[in-house]
């Protein structure tokens, strides 16, 4: 059971019996201070201004109309009229015995746009920290009750094809023989060609009209790029532990045949402007810096469509076809004014409802420890893979005098879990350093911490064997302080849920294994007897319960021994 939501409605009954307001915000909050109790409330001081009346007599009328007997010991009014509630052990133990698994469906059904790689390109940490922040997103929002669609908006499209697949027939190599840092060879190749070679270029402009429009052996030799690609991709996804599969790619190219009937349907609707040859959407409240109006390009002055029309295309197939309740996309923060054009254009067009939210979850840089972008020393990108191994190397030395466990298993675990939960841990919107020896530290605000902590449970209970029995003494204020944050586990949840924001899990979590290090110091369990002992134990189940759920949750494994 969770309590807050309790809670929460007797407040609502009170202050409607008390002062006749229906349904006000409870503003329940966990408390500030442990001598306050467990939680408390400011109604009486926002509704003072409301009701024109002092807010410590609102608090006693609240008081009077609250009914908590069961879960509370008697509320205390503080300070200038806070209401302090203090859950009875008992209520605690019940809670805990009761903690709720996933929500039962919610009806809604959620598109999350993530991960995203572009073709004949490795995999970089933009597309780490996508793949990441999706992946705990798609699981938190199935736990929490929705039916979740994911979308790779995979980069399988666009004038670089027509490119390179000219070179490749120019220079009799076979596409379904390179690698894909062989691809990012030929595109360079492709590149200089194009720039240095006039009729080269006409050629390969001519061959993004063949791909475009369908022609066999072209799009024989650009499937090839894109298999060699997804491969390559899934590769990662593996390595990563990311469920994502081909199933879930839909790359731009999908949305080619759609894009004439976007960009008509916009003129339609007398939103477009030619520009310079281009077609432009000019939307209200869209300028830049200097007040000059910042256009929607749908289509290039070359008579070409971009990314815009393309994602434009793939709103319209996730609202009408994919029926989306709520659409999220997880791309790098560079992309916000793209997807606040995209997004209001969609809206002006009636292809995306007011009542379907589109969201961009925005997220920061990752920084070298100098604290500039990440780069390879001679300035190139980093690559995902590199740093993923030697993530798993790092792990593996740490583990190195450890015996009687899957060493290699547990390094990737670890390793794996390191890089995710530095990635989650912080705020997304940041940026953040990437410092692997902090990140697979086993101290601190790290996953191995609360690896650590899930797989020293594990042992704890092995060790004590079958027992039977449920919390029932909650008497120590390390137990009660353990015991209540369990029970906000799935306010946690929820809240990652409706914000969107996986750092808030990770900030739960750790503060649950916190308090379970507490608990250890001043509550023996194994060496404890009788009730107590059988009491802990249950205790100490659920907290493994939980840490696992919420690891899980956030696409880290839980191994039982490390
Ligand atoms: N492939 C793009 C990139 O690597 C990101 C795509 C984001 N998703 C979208 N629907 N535009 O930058």
């Amino acid at each position: 059971m969770s309590v807050v939501p309790v809670l929460s409605a007797r407040l609502i009954s009170a202050a409607e019996a008390a002062f006749g307001l229906p349904t006000v915000d409870p503003e329940l909050r966990a408390a500030t201070k442990p001598e306050f109790g467990h939680f408390q409330t400011n109604l009486a001081l926002r509704l003072a201004k409301t009701l024109g009346r002092p807010p410590r007599e609102l608090a006693a009328a609240l008081v009077q109309h609250l009914q908590v007997d069961d879960l509370c010991a008697p509320p205390t009014i503080a300070g200038p009229g806070f209401v302090n509630l203090t859950l009875l052990p008992s209520a605690l133990a019940t809670a805990v015995n009761a903690l709720p698994g996933p929500r039962p469906g919610n009806g809604l059904r959620v598109v999350v746009d993530y991960s995203q790689p572009n073709v004949a390109k490795q995999m970089h940490v933009g597309h780490l920290r996508s793949t990441v922040i999706g992946d705990a997103l798609c699981n938190v929002l199935r736990y929490a009750g929705y039916e979740v669609i994911r979308q790779n908006h995979v980069g399988d499209w666009g004038t670089q094809f027509g490119m390179m697949v000219e070179q490749l027939l120019d220079e009799g190599t076979k596409a379904g023989n390179l690698d894909l840092e062989e691809m990012q060879q030929l595109y360079q190749r492709a590149r200089r060609h194009f720039d240095g070679d006039a009729g080269f270029a006409g050629q390969a402009r001519r061959r993004v009209v063949l791909l475009q429009s369908g022609d066999p052996v072209t799009v024989d030799i650009w499937r090839q790029l894109v298999e060699v690609s997804l491969t390559e991709f899934d590769r990662v996804y593996g390595l990563l532990g990311s469920p994502l599969t081909r199933a879930d790619v839909v790359g731009e190219s999908a949305y080619n045949d759609a894009l004439p009937g976007v960009v008509a349907e916009l003129g339609d609707a007398g939103l477009l402007t030619e520009s310079g040859g281009a077609q432009c959407a000019f939307l209200p409240g869209f300028v830049g810096r200097d007040g000059s109006p910042l256009p929607v390009i749908v289509r290039k002055s070359d008579g070409g469509f971009g990314y815009s029309a393309t994602d434009l295309a793939a709103v319209r197939h996730r609202v009408d076809d994919l029926h989306a309740d709520r659409i999220v996309y997880v791309v790098d923060h560079r992309q916000s004014l793209h997807f606040q054009q995209i997004f209001a254009l969609a809206r002006a067009a009636n292809w995306l409802p007011e009542a379907v939210p589109a969201e961009h979850v925005a997220f920061g840089t990752v920084l070298a420890p100098d604290g500039k972008p990440f780069r390879t020393r001679d300035g190139g990108t980093v690559y995902l893979v590199s740093l993923l191994d030697e993530a798993i190397a790092r792990a593996g030395a740490l583990l190195a005098d450890r015996d009687g466990i899957d060493r290699d298993a547990v390094a990737r675990a670890v390793g794996i879990g390191a890089i995710k939960y530095a990635d989650l841990s912080n705020d997304r919107s940041n940026d953040y350093v990437f410092d692997l020896g902090r990140m697979v530290a086993m101290t601190g605000n790290t996953g191995p911490y609360l690896q650590y902590a899930h797989a020293r449970l594990t042992r704890l209970l092995a060790k004590a064997g079958e027992f039977d029995g449920e919390v029932t003494v909650l008497t120590e204020p390390a137990e009660q302080r353990l015991a209540l944050l369990l029970t906000g586990f799935g306010d946690a949840v929820d809240q990652v849920a409706a914000t969107l924001q996986p750092h808030r899990l990770c900030t739960y979590l750790y503060d649950l294994a916190t308090a379970l290090s507490a608990f250890y110091e001043t509550c023996p369990v194994l060496t404890s007897a009788g009730e107590v002992r059988t009491s802990r134990l249950a205790l100490c189940t659920a907290t493994r319960k939980v840490l696992h759920e919420g690891l899980t949750l956030l696409g880290i494994q839980a191994p039982d021994a490390m």
